[in-house]
């Protein structure tokens, strides 16, 4: 195996965190709102094994670069590769394990997911990196703990300003389910997505951007100016989330085009986002991938994340008998699309995708059925 390869014998401890896709709530999480992601069968696979040193050394079978470091001096600042994730990570468990005298570690990352792709690849990586580290080093993080160790080393080591949604999504998975999610009081619910009724499928538009590279962020601060301008028509509100159409309607021209784009977004996925629940607890699917559908249109729109790649996926597969809705997933600018598709109607819709694409940007894409995962576990080697 490749970590004995790497690293010599014996044998290491095996360790799997899924991605995930969200279906609703697209750019909601660092506004408050709702949303409802779903941890996906595809992620990612840790290897590791204590050192009777202090070093620790990471490798991966996807990336080319390494990362050495000794534990008692771990780089402060980000160093710009992969590597990034489960350093931050590293440094967050170390940090909350009270001085408990811990050992080096060699580890292998590798996975199935696609990087960068808006499966949450990042997240897959720190979640998955904080339960490896718990469970080697004998730290019994619960839960919460390691969603949180993966949430700061993200936001304060890499420097992405993310919601809450992916470590949530991916620590609190239940095999299934979808999360719902309340990213103001962090509530959440586990609501069935019927299997025998409807499949998921992913297409990758092939485009990708780091999210690190700041056009995230900016999207971000947007959404906390258009909230400036808005709160005082709404004196209580405490974050855009909360901000009702009519307010929007009110204060609308003082937003400016671009802000009044982002502001509108958020306002009407928040609804969208609602009335998918009802639909999905009614047993009403198609309503269901009807408002990805929408979701789908007003990112394109109004928070302008898609691009021709993946409006092409989309409007293709919603053209397709049994094809209920889709979606670019994660926070877009490339990655790839989720499409909702009535069991059985797959095989045809995932063909004419691929044809369409092909036939328009003369590349294939990937079109595959994921399932749902039942979260964060040891694997058997
Ligand atoms: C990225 C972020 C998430 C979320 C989505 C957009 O995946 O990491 O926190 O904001 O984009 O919904």
């Amino acid at each position: 195996m490749e970590f004995v390869d790497r690293f010599g014998s014996p044998r290491p401890r095996q360790f799997f965190a899924p991605g995930r896709v969200n279906l609703m709530g697209a750019h909601l999480d660092y506004n408050g709102g709702p949303v409802m992601p779903l941890a996906i069968d595809r992620g990612t696979f840790i290897a590791l094994r204590p050192r009777a040193d202090r070093r620790v050394r990471f490798a991966s079978t996807i990336a080319p670069e390494a990362f050495e470091a000794d534990l008692d001096h771990l780089p402060t600042a980000r160093c710009g590769s992969w590597a990034d994730y489960p350093l931050g990570v590293l440094r967050e468990v170390l940090a909350s394990s009270d001085g408990a005298d811990v050992a080096g570690l060699d580890i292998l990352f590798g996975g199935n997911l696609a990087v960068g792709a808006g499966l949450s690849s990042s997240a897959s990586i720190c979640v998955g990196t904080a339960l490896a580290l718990s469970e080697v080093w004998d730290l019994d993080l619960g839960t919460m703990a390691r969603v949180r160790a993966a949430l700061r080393a993200e936001r304060e080591f890499v420097g992405v300003r993310c919601g809450i949604m992916d470590p949530f999504a991916i620590g609190l998975a239940r095999e299934g389910s979808l999360l719902w999610l309340d990213c103001k009081d962090e509530s959440t619910a586990h609501l069935p997505l019927d299997s025998g009724r409807v499949s998921l499928v992913v297409a990758d538009s092939g485009v990708r951007r780091e999210l690190a590279a700041g056009f995230f962020n900016r999207r971000v601060d947007e959404c906390r100016r258009a909230f400036e301008i808005l709160r005082p028509g709404q004196p209580d509100a405490t974050c855009l989330r909360d901000i009702l159409p009519e307010t929007l309607e009110a204060l609308r021209s003082e937003l400016g085009g671009e802000l009044e784009r982002r502001a509108s977004h958020v306002v009407g996925e928040v609804a969208r986002t609602f009335e998918a629940r009802d639909a999905l607890l009614d047993g009403r699917l198609g309503e269901f991938g009807e408002r990805m559908s929408r979701a789908h249109e007003s990112l394109r729109d109004l928070f302008e994340v898609s691009c021709p790649e993946l409006d092409c996926l989309v409007e293709t597969a919603v053209a397709q008998d049994g094809v209920l809705g889709g979606r670019l997933t994660g926070a877009g600018f490339g990655g790839c699309a989720v499409i909702l598709v009535r069991r059985g109607a797959e095989a045809d819709a995932m063909a004419r995708v691929g044809e369409v694409f092909r036939a328009r940007f003369g590349r294939e894409t990937a079109v595959e059925v994921y399932g749902a995962d039942s979260g964060p576990r040891e694997i058997e080697p």
